[in-house]
């Protein structure tokens, strides 16, 4: 028996709940992960929430990116061996002590050494969404870009992927944020009201793209600030606003499958930091996704279940 994060009815936080579940059966070509750490995305409550993500029918496993240890190894799979360290995402499903991978060749990679075990556990969607939506914005060296929500899973990814290439980034976050945007290159602006004032006094002579990780507004002003819409990404105003105004929404689904193990080379090698806000035993899987949503947060939330130590041999190959 394993134990599984699970809701029965969408609706708000209150309905996760840790339930038994069965180990699953490992099948030709599959892996079975023990997870190590999960990583909270919005993504995870929007699905919660239902809505135009689906109603759940029965019960529902819940998150999607996973860190751990490859357990066992089904007939036919030579890329993976019980005791390799990997990480991936499985929609609906990270959130289990026991993580069955049905095609590992899409959806695994082994952990390379430097990138941390915690770190691994909460990249899947924040990585390659910025990995998508920084191909599609063409950045030039010398460009200023605008990222929203620089502070946050994706936004502080695609901040440095930028910085990376050259382009001076302008980002926005809660004040209490500030200081960690500034120790990564990035020019700090609070949302909200006068923030476009502010980011005018800071670029009088305009910026050239944006990243937008919020509503349709944001978008709207963006397009009023004199951005072109073809150089403005959004991942976080829905699909509509690609016809309704011409801008991108290059996100997740259009990720290539090598993204992660070129980002996770680039974090393990210090080239972008990927910080850790706090990490919460899966028993306080509510006050966790509670944090997510109103703390602020400065990096990644996890969720971390008990499994047995590493080895000398694992731990060494992190380091
Ligand atoms: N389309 C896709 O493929 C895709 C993929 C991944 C994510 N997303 C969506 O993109 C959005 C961001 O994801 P994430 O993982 O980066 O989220 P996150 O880690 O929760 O970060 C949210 C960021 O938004 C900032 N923020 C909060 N309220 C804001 C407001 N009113 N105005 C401007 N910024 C505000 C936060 O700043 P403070 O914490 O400093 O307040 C933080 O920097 C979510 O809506 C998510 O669902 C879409």
């Amino acid at each position: 028996m394993t134990r599984r994060v699970q809701y029965t009815s969408n609706g708000g936080i209150d309905q996760l709940h840790l339930a038994e579940a069965a180990t699953p059966e490992v099948g030709p070509g599959h892996v079975l992960v023990s997870v190590l750490y999960t990583g909270l995305n919005p993504l995870d409550w929007k699905m919660l929430q239902g809505g135009r993500f689906g109603t759940v029918e029965g019960s529902s496993g819940n998150g999607v990116d996973f860190s751990g240890v490859v357990a066992e190894v089904g007939s036919g799979v030579e890329d993976f061996a019980p005791g390799d360290l990997v990480y991936g995402g499985l929609p609906k499903q990270a959130q289990t002590g026991q993580l069955l991978i049905e095609d590992p060749a899409d959806r695994l990679d082994r952990v390379p050494r430097g990138l941390g075990i915690d770190t691994a556990g909460g990249l899947y969607i924040t990585g390659r969404t910025a990995m998508s939506g920084i191909r599609d914005l063409g950045l030039n060296e010398g460009d200023t870009l605008f990222v929203s929500g620089a502070s946050g899973g994706v936004g502080i990814i695609v901040a440095q992927l930028a910085r990376n290439l050259g382009a001076r980034v302008i980002g926005s976050a809660s004040q209490g944020n500030h200081a960690l945007l500034r120790s990564l290159g990035v020019e700090p602006v609070t949302y909200g009201e006068g923030m476009w004032d502010n980011v005018r006094t800071l670029a009088p002579n305009g910026i050239q793209a944006a990243y937008s990780t919020q509503g349709e507004d944001e978008v709207a002003g963006l397009l009023d600030a004199g951005v072109p819409a073809e150089r403005i990404v959004s991942i976080g105003a829905g699909p509509t606003v690609a016809e309704t105004y011409g801008v991108s929404i290059a996100g997740e689904a259009t990720a290539r499958r090598d993204d992660m193990v070129w980002l996770g080379q680039a974090i393990a090698y210090g080239h972008i930091h990927v910080p850790i806000d706090r990490v919460f035993d899966v028993d306080e899987v509510q006050d966790a996704y509670r944090h997510l949503l109103t703390a602020h947060p400065a990096g990644k939330v996890l969720l971390r279940f008990p499994a047995k130590p590493l080895t000398d041999e694992q731990r060494a190959h992190l380091r």
